[in-house]
């Protein structure tokens, strides 16, 4: 073999060698989506003022528990507004979704990843029903409020990992596109301090808390 046709045909070695590779990581790429459904997709997504956008298929994530009427010690901050709020009202029901990756790792290891996210949807509480069918008990009525809690070191603007996020609604009481990072000390501290894990109050959410 001529010395040219030697590095040629160690070219085309490279290249196989290249393919093979590249058919090996689409195979693994496979074999991860094929794992569950869109799950590697779901980072935190912010738009260029670095707000955060809702994720659109949260419903379809890992619902983790739901409170009714949580009301905090009057000295702590906004502990007397949500006192007010509740006695005036029969009261919110607080819905709490995980994203399934986050939830995953949870499990396994007792640690929130990076990317973890966590959605809490406020509903009033309904005493009657349009059909009038219900003569006790209390249901899901109406979305009153849309709040995220989100962990990302990367996230824009620096800081702490954990960002709180509170959406405004639009009139069809949905959540609007995005929202800014609250300051620390309106939202952060108080998780930081009081919650169970990891800014995570997992001792009320039977699916974190509950090992059974
Ligand atoms: C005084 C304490 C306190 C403050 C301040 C506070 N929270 Fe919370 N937060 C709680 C408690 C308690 C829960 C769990 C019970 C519930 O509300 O259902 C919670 C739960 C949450 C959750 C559900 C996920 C999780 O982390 O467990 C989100 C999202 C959230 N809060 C967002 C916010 C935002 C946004 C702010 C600031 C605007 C805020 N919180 C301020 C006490 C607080």
């Amino acid at each position: 073999m001529s010395h040219l046709k030697s590095v040629r045909s160690l070219g085309w070695i490279r290249i196989a060698s290249l393919v093979l590779a590249l058919s090996g990581l689409g195979w693994m790429a496979t074999a991860i989506s094929a794992d569950g459904p869109n799950e590697s997709k779901h980072k935190p997504q912010y738009n260029s003022n670095g707000e955060l956008l809702v994720p659109k298929d949260y419903r379809s994530w890992i619902f983790v528990g739901t409170n009714l009427s949580p009301v905090y010690k009057k000295d702590l901050p906004g502990g007397q507004i949500r006192r007010e709020i509740e006695e005036a009202q029969p009261g919110s029901f607080h819905q709490i979704y995980i994203n399934p990756e986050a939830y995953r790792i949870y499990l396994e290891t007792q640690k929130f990843p990076d990317s973890t996210m966590l959605i809490m949807e406020v509903y009033s509480a309904g005493t009657k029903d349009t059909k009038g069918f219900l003569t006790a008990g209390k249901f899901e009525d109406k979305r009153v409020g849309f709040e995220m809690a989100v962990k990302d070191s990367g996230r824009p603007g620096g800081g702490v990992p954990w960002a709180y996020y509170n959406f405004k609604l639009d009139k069809k009481l949905r959540p609007a596109g995005t929202a800014q990072a609250k300051p620390d000390g309106k939202c952060y501290d108080c998780h930081l301090k009081h919650a169970g894990d990891d800014n995570v109050w997992v001792q009320f959410y039977p699916v974190l808390r509950d090992r059974d």
